[in-house]
């Protein structure tokens, strides 16, 4: 896809500080999208809307003239300068002898440490998803097992790993160096590169038949999709999938497949095929990456990704024009919505989805079934028969509950887990099926248990978007959950 304005809101302390735009933000508003009809009134209605700094030089460019013209105020500019000057203040810009100051000396030595390496492999190692999991499969037992077959196009990716937007990485830890280091290893990529046009099975299929074990690290890479390549399907590239059918047919031990990639895939294949034990999405896991998926796949970490978007079929492709940006479904024309907020079908993989090596259950601690919104003897909502709040109306302030939810690891390995606290509102204004409310991660050792505490602010979480873009809390049976947990709650004025 295109990317357009992206707005970027740098928070410090909680407080947010200045707002500045990707490089060609301003520029595109007026060429592209012709929103304006000239760059001064890009200029003016971008700061007029908060934006404080834009990476680019056309606010240099065309400031000056939108103020000649009298689209803004010199009061606006310098609004914006001071949010730029309070932040250089804070880095000490101003504070006397940079190098004394504690931004003002980093330099090389600052980049390759070790506390920096970890930190680049624990971010991989907490971003794993683990989608599928069957008895017996992971973790694997680096003592037990004698062979491992390392199979697939991303088996020995470096910088496939780094994704773009790129910086220049300390060094490259490959999956199949780090699985080679820990148990004997025999490799085959099972395709020339990740557009895999033929599959060449032999030497992969062959090893996976005599090793105790199988990973399959398959994929995309930025010769698949990148910012202005779109993929044309969301199945596994080119002969990808033949690779892993056949060799997950041939092996003799548990098969795990790896995808990296940043986007979403069709394998329903994969997911219905008891021969595919596991299945990791390990996005594009950055330089430490392979020492991440093999510290998952020998149980040194416990994996606690979450799907941050819903993974399609393939058939979602054909219903979808990539021009039609509508959130909602449209059953009168068959598009099914986007997201799991609103579309319905069937899904791959869907958001919020991925599980680790530990069970883990949910119990409610604490909340409410009933919230009652006091009005005013004569607001219209008394007499007539309401749908819902306006959340500017004065009677939607301050109206808030906690949730206390209790959470247990089941399992012997302790475990970080991601609480998803989801609501699904009354079926009004075309509402969102199901959205997400709040999340916290905590940690658990093994057989223990937490609690997680959730603030809910009435008229600002259990709202919704009206037909025409008004916020409204919709009145009546709301649902929360979390997995299988379902808690009703009746919002009653
Ligand atoms: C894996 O990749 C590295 C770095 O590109 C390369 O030096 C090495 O030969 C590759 N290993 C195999 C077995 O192809
Ligand atoms: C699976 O492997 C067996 C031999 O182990 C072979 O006979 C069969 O054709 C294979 N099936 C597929 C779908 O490749």
């Amino acid at each position: 896809m295109f990317v357009n304005v992206v707005l970027i809101v740098i928070c410090m302390c909680g407080v947010c500080r200045y707002i500045v735009s990707d490089c060609d933000s301003v520029e595109v508003l007026f060429k592209d999208q012709h929103y304006t009809k000239t760059p001064e009134e890009a200029a003016a209605q971008t700061i007029l809307a908060g934006l404080d700094l834009n990476c680019g030089n056309y606010l240099g460019q065309y400031t000056e003239g939108a103020v000649k013209q009298g689209l803004l105020d010199e009061a606006s500019i310098n609004n914006a300068v001071s949010n730029n000057f309070a932040t250089l203040m804070r880095l000490g810009f101003f504070d006397g002898d940079p190098s004394k100051q504690p931004y003002g000396n980093l330099g090389p030595k600052d980049v390759c440490t070790s506390e920096n390496r970890e930190l680049a492999r624990e971010a991989a190692r907490q971003g794993i998803v683990l989608l599928k999991n069957s008895p017996g499969s992971l973790p694997l037992n680096a003592k037990t097992i004698k062979s491992l077959a390392v199979i697939g196009p991303n088996a020995n990716a470096t910088r496939v790993m780094i994704g773009n937007y790129e910086g220049i990485p300390c060094n490259y830890i490959s999956p199949l160096q780090t699985l080679t280091a820990l148990v004997p290893t025999s490799y085959a990529a099972g395709c020339p590169n990740v557009q895999c046009a033929n599959a060449e099975l032999d030497d992969a299929t062959q090893i996976a038949a005599s090793a105790d074990a199988t990973v399959i690290i398959v994929g995309a890479s930025l010769a698949i999709e990148a910012e202005s390549l779109d993929r044309i399907n969301i199945l596994l590239p080119g002969q990808q999938q033949l690779l892993v059918s056949e060799v997950a047919n041939a092996s003799k031990g548990p098969v795990i497949l790896v995808i990296m990639s940043g986007g979403g895939m069709d394998v329903s294949f994969a997911k219905s095929n008891d021969k595919i034990t596991s299945i990791l999405w390990v996005g594009y896991p950055g330089e430490a990456g392979g020492a991440a998926i093999a510290d998952v796949i020998f149980g040194f970490y416990n994996p606690s990704g979450r799907l941050p978007m819903t993974w399609y079929p393939q058939s979602y492709v054909n219903k979808v024009p990539m021009t039609n940006m509508n959130m909602r479904a449209d059953p009168a024309t068959g598009y099914p919505g986007r997201t799991y907020r609103f579309y319905k079908g069937e899904t791959v993989f869907s958001f919020g989805d991925g599980i680790s090596f530990s069970s883990i259950e949910h119990k409610i601690v604490k909340a409410p079934q009933l919230v009652s919104v006091p009005l005013a003897e004569d607001h219209e909502c008394r007499s007539s028969e309401c749908m819902s709040l306006d959340v500017a109306d004065e009677h939607c302030q301050n109206l808030a509950f906690d949730i206390h939810l209790g959470v247990k690891n089941t399992g012997k390995m302790s475990t970080s887990h991601v609480v998803l606290l989801f609501f699904t509102p009354p079926d009004v204004h075309n509402a969102p099926q199901k959205h997400l409310l709040g999340f916290e991660k905590v940690h658990l050792p093994g057989k223990s248990e937490a609690q997680v505490r959730f603030k809910v602010d009435v008229c600002k979480d259990l709202s919704v978007v009206d037909e025409l873009g008004n916020r409204k809390v919709p009145l009546g049976q709301h649902l929360l959950h979390v997995g299988n947990l379902k808690h009703p709650l009746s919002l009653r004025v």
